[in-house]
């Protein structure tokens, strides 16, 4: 495991999109898991800049399998991680849109969406690289505390926490705006991918870096679970890592 400190958070998103355009260029075909959410977005931002400042940085040999999506808001939906995914990268750069998976939030057979997603994942070998965010309980994707270590891509029910963090504003206005589920990336798919990196920056990230390093490892705090992984590499800026305890031998700055 490695952790990269970083200055300000502007450097871990350079770092991230550094992480992600060796791991593009390093291989011919690549299937990357993908986070939403601001902190992954700034990193995203980078790479929509660097592929329009140097077109070899091209994204043709890219599948894309986005970590999560809304039960019941369609991809046109504003709010939907679909509609978050092609503002912020599918539609500036060269990925084929075919290419892009993002679980179908407003399918009316949502066990059947979960299963063609688990399936197109399947078909390409599983993924290479999956970058995460960090939720403030310590979820990733929406595996919500108590989500097991083989589990599948699934609906999800949202603890209060996540529904009181999702209704704050930035993501829904009001709590009765706010989806009660949504399709998940299972930890199955994370935890067998080549290379997991998650990303957390900001003092609103630090009890969950904190609770994420400290103590056994478990399913009441799921990023702890990526402790286990034979490449993980945590991104975190210096106030995501100020209530850090001991940090892990191999910890860099940058
Ligand atoms: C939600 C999403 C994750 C995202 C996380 C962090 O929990 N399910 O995909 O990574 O939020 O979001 P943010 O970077 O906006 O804090």
């Amino acid at each position: 495991m490695a952790l990269v400190i970083c200055r300000h958070p502007r450097a871990a998103a350079t770092y991230l999109a550094d992480t992600i355009e060796a791991a593009i260029r390093d291989q011919d075909r690549i299937a990357i898991g993908l986070a939403t959410g601001r902190t992954s977005a700034a990193a995203y931002d980078q790479l929509v800049r660097r592929h329009h400042c140097d077109p070899t940085l091209s994204f043709r040999r890219v599948t894309a399998f986005n970590t999560d999506e809304f039960v019941g808001l369609s991809g046109d939906d504003p709010h939907s991680s679909r509609y978050y995914m092609n503002r912020h990268l599918f539609h500036h750069i060269d990925i084929r849109l075919e290419n892009t998976h993002v679980p179908r939030g407003d399918a009316v057979d949502l066990e059947a969406a979960c299963r063609s997603f688990d399936y197109a994942l399947q078909a390409v070998g599983g993924l290479d690289l999956v970058v995460l965010g960090l939720g403030h309980n310590g979820h990733v994707g929406f595996n919500e505390p108590g989500s097991s270590i083989r589990s599948k891509t699934r609906v999800v029910d949202f603890t209060e926490s996540t529904l009181a963090a999702l209704s704050d504003g930035n993501r829904f206005e009001t709590l009765g705006e706010t989806p009660t589920q949504a399709i998940t990336m299972g930890l199955g798919a994370i935890l067998a991918a080549r290379h997991v990196c998650l990303i957390a920056t900001g003092i609103g990230k630090a009890n969950a870096v904190h609770r994420m390093f400290d103590g056994k490892p478990g399913p009441a705090v799921p990023a702890s679970l990526l402790r286990s992984h034979q490449q993980l590499t945590i991104i975190v800026d210096q106030d995501a890592a100020s209530t850090l305890k001991q940090e892990p031998d191999d910890t860099r700055r940058a």
